[in-house]
């Protein structure tokens, strides 16, 4: 872990989700969210790194990462603890092709509160929303948590060795899931706003 990044402690959750979180507030991330992403991502240990990127990604490589992310063409979303520090992040990548790659990160302090399922689902809405047609996911086999929020979204789970392959084909969007999205975006929006007001 690298010793400069402050890591967040459960304290510093906001709301309490005081076990699971039903509604997590999920803020679509920009350019403007870089440091605060390389920030999240280097406070990841050696293991985490491994399982977020597949290999023992650096300092050095999660910065390089980092700067290499598209916002136009890509979407991230993060969730934001009371001292707005990024708790979690979400990675899709959408290389125009119809497809779509999910990737996803929370910290320590975050963890079993269904904030990784929730960005999953949030990213999944965007993909059903913007025509994407298969949404996939990348993982180690070991990695128990990230499998069972593949199953169950109903992903198509394909196992090979260390690594396993997730799947979905994704259904086309109705009014009802732009409607969702929007709702979503805005919650995000109002709940960093009442954040940052706090505190000033
Ligand atoms: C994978 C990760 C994102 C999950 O985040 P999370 O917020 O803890 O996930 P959730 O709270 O939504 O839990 C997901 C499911 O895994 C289950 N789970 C958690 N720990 C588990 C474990 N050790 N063994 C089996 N299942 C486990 C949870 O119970 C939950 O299932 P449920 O809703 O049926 O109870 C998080 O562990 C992480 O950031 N890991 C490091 C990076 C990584 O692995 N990224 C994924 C690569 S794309």
């Amino acid at each position: 872990m690298s010793d400069t990044v402050p890591v967040p402690s459960e304290r510093d959750l906001w709301p309490d989700f005081g076990g699971r979180a039903p509604l997590v507030p999920i803020r679509p991330l920009g350019a403007e969210h870089r440091d605060a992403l390389r920030q999240h991502l280097l406070a990841l240990d050696a293991a985490d790194r491994y399982l977020r990127f597949g290999y023992a990604a650096s300092d050095s490589r999660i910065g390089a990462y980092v700067d290499g992310i598209d916002f136009e063409r890509d979407v991230l979303y993060g969730v934001f603890n009371r001292r707005l520090q990024l708790i979690a992040a979400a990675h899709l990548a959408l290389p125009g092709d119809g497809s779509a790659e999910f990737g996803v990160s929370v910290l320590p302090c975050g963890r079993g509160k269904g904030i990784g399922t929730r960005l999953f689902e949030r990213a999944a809405v965007h993909a059903r929303n913007r025509g994407v047609a298969c949404l996939t996911m990348q993982c180690l086999t070991h990695n128990a948590p990230m499998v069972r929020i593949a199953r169950r979204a109903g992903m198509r789970v394909h196992v090979s060795g260390s690594e396993t392959d997730g799947v979905l084909q994704v259904r086309p969007g109705t009014l009802r899931s732009h409607l969702d999205e929007w709702l979503d975006d805005a919650t995000g929006g109002i709940d960093f706003a009442l954040k940052l007001a706090a505190m000033r």
